[in-house]
């Protein structure tokens, strides 16, 4: 045992062969059971892949950094609970590529926002914070309501989608220009924001 230890200790080379096996070996024990363990990969009863209007808005969501301010993961404290609504589980997010649990918080969570408020609440808080809440200092994204949405562009996500597993049927897909046509950025978002959360809401 000396002599492996010393052979260990006095060759870098293989110091470094060895802490990389070790370590693989430990990460393969931690990361492989989450890949097949139905808990993170099954979706809970409720949740869907969302639709393509939802799907444009989540696209905006990302280009405009709301996650930035905004995480979507309720810790399992009471405090988080409390606030927002039963903690969030793994089977919730598993059509989330990439998820947005995040943990940066200048602005409330949103992983139960869906059905808080109204349509109409959201459309006028997106276009200026401080016209619903004084004393705001979210930015305002006025854009959004003349923004518009690109049919191909929301096609040629869920076909990507699809290939790293999200269940897009080929009619889903062929139908999504028709869901967001005559649609602004601003219906998709606020569609995007009134999902969140929804297969737990009201359960604590
Ligand atoms: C610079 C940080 C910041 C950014 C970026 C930001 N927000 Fe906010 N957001 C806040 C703050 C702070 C609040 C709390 C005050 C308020 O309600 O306006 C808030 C509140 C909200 C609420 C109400 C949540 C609740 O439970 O009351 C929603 C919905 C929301 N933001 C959506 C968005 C969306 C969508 C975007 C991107 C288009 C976005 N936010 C970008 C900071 C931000």
């Amino acid at each position: 045992m000396n002599k492996i230890q010393k052979l260990i200790e006095e060759h870098v080379g293989y110091l470094i062969v060895f802490t990389l096996m070790i370590i693989s070996v430990a990460m393969l024990v931690e990361i492989l059971p989450l890949m097949y363990s139905k808990s993170t990969t099954k979706p809970i009863p409720g949740v869907k892949p969302y639709d393509a209007l939802q799907l444009a808005g989540r696209d905006v969501y990302l280009r405009e950094g709301c996650y930035n301010c905004h995480s979507q993961m309720i810790r399992p404290f009471r405090s988080e609970t409390e606030r927002y609504g039963h903690y969030s589980v793994a089977g919730e997010s598993v059509y989330d590529h990439p998820f947005q649990w995040g943990s940066k918080r200048t602005g409330p969570d949103l992983a139960r926002v869906g059905g808080r408020y109204s349509d109409e609440w959201h459309v006028v808080h997106l276009n200026n914070p401080r016209d619903v809440v004084p004393e705001s200092n979210m930015p305002a994204f006025p854009w959004l309501a003349t923004g518009k949405l690109d049919p191909a562009k929301v096609q040629a996500s869920m076909t990507a989608l699809r290939k790293v597993g999200v269940p897009y049927t080929d009619a889903e897909i062929a139908e999504a220009p028709k869901l967001v046509e005559g649609k602004t950025e601003m219906d998709a978002v606020v569609a995007y924001l009134q999902g969140l959360g929804l297969a737990l809401k009201g359960i604590r």
